[in-house]
This record gives structure tokens, sequence and C-alpha cells, in this order.
């Protein structure tokens, strides 16, 4: 939408001009023909730019009604990772200086939104892959464990890479919708915003600890349902 803006001020001063010069009588043609140019270059950048907040949007609607329909379900946490890594294949393949650990009870068995799980999982390895590890170099745990405290049981998941790591100005405002290092990359700077609500959505916690060249852990902790619970049916 900033680019909408950006553009659409553009567009209008590039019109403004041309009446401008227009009404005094000054304009040669080449130099109308490069003014409509540029207002037409603005029309097309606003275009682009609101076709995908429009996909934007509809990817938001999605995933909100998915978590809308999402029963939970009893699963092995291996399992939905697995299910995570699986979708990665290809490029994984093709990263052979890369190592992903999972450390955990392999029969470890949870009740809980696999599915939300699953998303937030392949957002946090999309980003390690990305902006961690952009040469495709290094290391990546997912280490996860249940965890009892006054009277809750937590599925404990640690997510890290020991990558790049981020500044204070980029770990801080991790978190905003559309905030994103990798505009001109195509980034949306939703992931970690979709996340973040995905979270607390699950009454869960998120907490990242980053700096620069030291690598980015995520440690979230999500409450379990348990059998017994009337939304566990
Ligand atoms: N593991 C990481 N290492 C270093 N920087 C990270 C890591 N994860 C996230 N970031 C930083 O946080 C920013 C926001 O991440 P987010 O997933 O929201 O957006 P994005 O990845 O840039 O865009 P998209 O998710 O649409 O591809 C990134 O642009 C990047 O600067
Ligand atoms: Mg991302």
């Amino acid at each position: 939408m900033g680019n909408c803006l950006t553009a659409n001020t553009h567009g209008s001063r590039a019109l403004k001009d041309l009446l401008k010069e227009l009404e005094a009588g000054t304009l040669s043609k080449s130099a109308m023909m490069r003014k409509i140019e540029d207002a037409a270059e603005s029309q097309n950048i606003i275009d682009r730019n609101l076709r995908s907040a429009i996909s934007l949007l509809e990817r938001f609607k999605r995933i909100s009604v998915e978590q809308h329909e999402e029963r939970p379900s009893t699963f092995t946490m291996r399992g939905e990772i697995e299910n995570v890594l699986v979708a990665f294949t290809n490029t994984l393949k093709q990263l052979p200086d890369l190592t992903i650990n999972v450390q955990g009870d392999e029969n470890l068995e949870v009740r809980s939104y696999a599915g939300i799980i699953w998303q937030i999982l392949t957002n946090l390895l999309q980003n390690a892959l990305k902006h961690g590890l952009p040469g495709g170099e290094g290391i990546i745990d997912i280490i996860y464990r249940v965890q009892r405290e006054e009277g809750t049981d937590y599925l404990v998941i640690i997510f890290e890479d020991d990558g790049v790591g981020m500044p204070r100005e980029v770990r801080d405002r991790m978190f905003e919708p559309f905030f994103t290092t990798n505009r001109e990359g195509g980034g949306t700077g939703l992931g970690m915003n979709i996340v973040y609500n995905l979270i607390k959505q699950l009454d869960g916690t998120l907490h990242c600890v980053s700096n620069p060249d030291m690598g980015t852990r995520f440690v979230m902790k999500i409450p379990l349902i348990s059998n017994g619970d009337a939304n566990g049916q």
C-alpha cells in the first residue's frame, strides 16, 4: 500500500505539471509524451500493488478460515516436524552444507492444532533459510518437549539457526505486519506477524533472541489441550 501511495503522488504530480505547462503554453510534444508516460507508469505500479494487496488479504482470510475450522487432534510432534521438512525436500536437497537437527522424544504425542503448528514451523523454516542462512550453510536446531507448569502442560518448541541474526532495529519490528527487509526480493513481511498471531490464538507465548552474527532463536510455549477438555473433541 505504501508503494501505491508513492506512485499515486508521483502520478498526480506528473498530471499537475502537465496541466500547468498546457495552460502556460510552454509544452513541447516530447515533454507531453514523457509526462503522460510517467502518469501511465504510476498507474501500472498502483495496479500491480493493489492486486498483490488483494491476494494478501485473500491469504489472510483463508488462514483465519482454516484456523476456525481446524479441530484439535492427537498427533506426534516428530511426525508433524517431518511433514514440514517433506514440504521443503526440493530446497533442502540443493543445500548440502545445511544441517537440520531435530531433538525430542520421537514418540511424544500431543493434543493440539497440527495445521497451525505446521504453519508456524513452515514460516520459521522459510525465514531461517532465506534470512538467517542465505548462503545455505549452517545449522538449524528444532527442539521440542512437553513441560508442566502450574498444572498446565505446555508444548515447548525451540527453533534456532546459527546464521546472520538480526540487529536490534529489525528484531524489535519483526512481528509488525508488512515489516520486511526483503521488499525487493518479494517479501511481504507477513510471515512473522502470522506466526505471532497464530501462537496468540493458541494462548501461547513466543520469544526471540537474536544478535548480529549470533544466530536467531525462537522459543514457543503452547498450552496443550487435555483429552477431557470441552474443546478437545
Ligand atoms: N531467522 C532469521 N534470521 C534473520 N532475520 C530474520 C529471521 N527471521 C526473520 N528475520 C527478519 O524478520 C523480517 C520479517 O520476517 P517475515 O517472515 O515477517 O517477512 P519476510 O520473510 O521478509 O517476508 P515473507 O515472509 O513474506 O517472505 C525479515 O524480513 C528478516 O529481516
Ligand atoms: Mg518470512
